[in-house]
């Protein structure tokens, strides 16, 4: 596996390989790397002839500098991982490769990013999009490979690569889970023994509402996780919301086309951790 962190260098290496007609998968990261990101990895091996991941923790995305302080950095560990998943070159660029000078762009996601995710963390929809397009125009690829545990990420980064006429298909990879339910996250590895006790209640609560949905209003089940996720000591529920998959505006009921998915976010004890479960499965 090559590893490069020089911007110039990776557009010129992968320039060769796309003038040769291969094809180029993409994974970007923030490195501390689990088994949802490796599944993203081998995901691209299968679809591409290069797969490059990049490393990156894009501080324009963190609106809280103390998460950012905190975000768990290991990069020997991750280099070794996706070289055991197959990946071909990962990019690991200094923070002035990836801005020279600061990123002034504001971006307009159709009202995507005011609710969620983007209500509770004001401007990290901006700094995840100044960063993936950033990362788009070094690397160019054919494909590029993110996991639906971002739901409102990965519904974000379509937008704009819509709206932007990106040449990129946007490949959605399943939330992979630890073997008790939780979603796996780069933030896992920050709870304590106790609080990754407490942790499963996320998973746990969303897999109950969506057994509840055969008789249960979206309302009935919001109020229902809300007051199972507040009866739990050592848990703050900042959200669950149910909502349609394409506008992330509340769903009402269960009908209509499209997709309906419940999402929620919660702290345990300083760690922030978010789930979704797609009730239209
Ligand atoms: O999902 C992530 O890890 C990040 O938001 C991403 C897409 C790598 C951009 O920094």
């Amino acid at each position: 596996m090559e590893v490069i962190i020089k911007k110039d260098i990776l557009m010129a290496y992968i320039g060769k390989v796309k003038d040769s007609g291969k094809k180029v998968g993409f994974v970007p990261t923030m490195g501390a790397l689990h088994n949802g990101h490796l599944s993203l990895v081998r995901t691209s091996r299968q679809q591409n002839d290069l797969t490059v991941a990049s490393i990156f923790v894009n501080p324009t995305q963190f609106n809280d500098k103390e998460d950012l302080k905190r975000y768990p950095r290991m990069p020997e560990k991750d280099g070794k991982m996706l070289e055991s998943a197959g990946c071909d070159l990962v990019f690991m660029p200094e923070e002035n490769e990836i801005y020279p000078e600061p990123d002034q762009r504001v971006f307009d996601f159709g009202g995507l990013d005011e609710v969620m995710e983007g209500a509770q963390r004001p401007g990290h929809f901006n700094g995840v999009a100044q960063v993936v397009t950033r990362l788009f125009d070094i690397v160019k690829p054919d494909r590029a490979y993110f996991g639906i545990k971002d739901y409102q990420q990965l519904a974000i980064i379509r937008y704009f690569v819509r709206k932007l006429n990106y040449p990129v298909e946007i490949v959605a990879c399943p939330i992979i889970r630890e073997p008790d339910g939780l979603a796996m996250s780069s933030r896992n590895m920050l709870l304590s023994v106790d609080e990754r006790k407490t942790a499963i209640i996320l998973s746990r609560s969303l897999f109950e509402a969506k057994a509840m949905k055969k008789d249960h209003s979206p309302a009935e089940i919001i109020q229902f996780v809300d007051a199972r996720v507040s009866e739990t000591p050592g848990i703050k529920l900042e959200y669950f919301e149910i909502v349609n998959g394409t506008t992330l505006l509340p769903a009402g009921d269960w009908g209509g086309k499209d997709e309906i998915v419940g999402c929620i976010a919660a702290r345990v004890g300083k760690i922030r951790l978010i789930d979704n479960i797609n009730f239209s499965l």
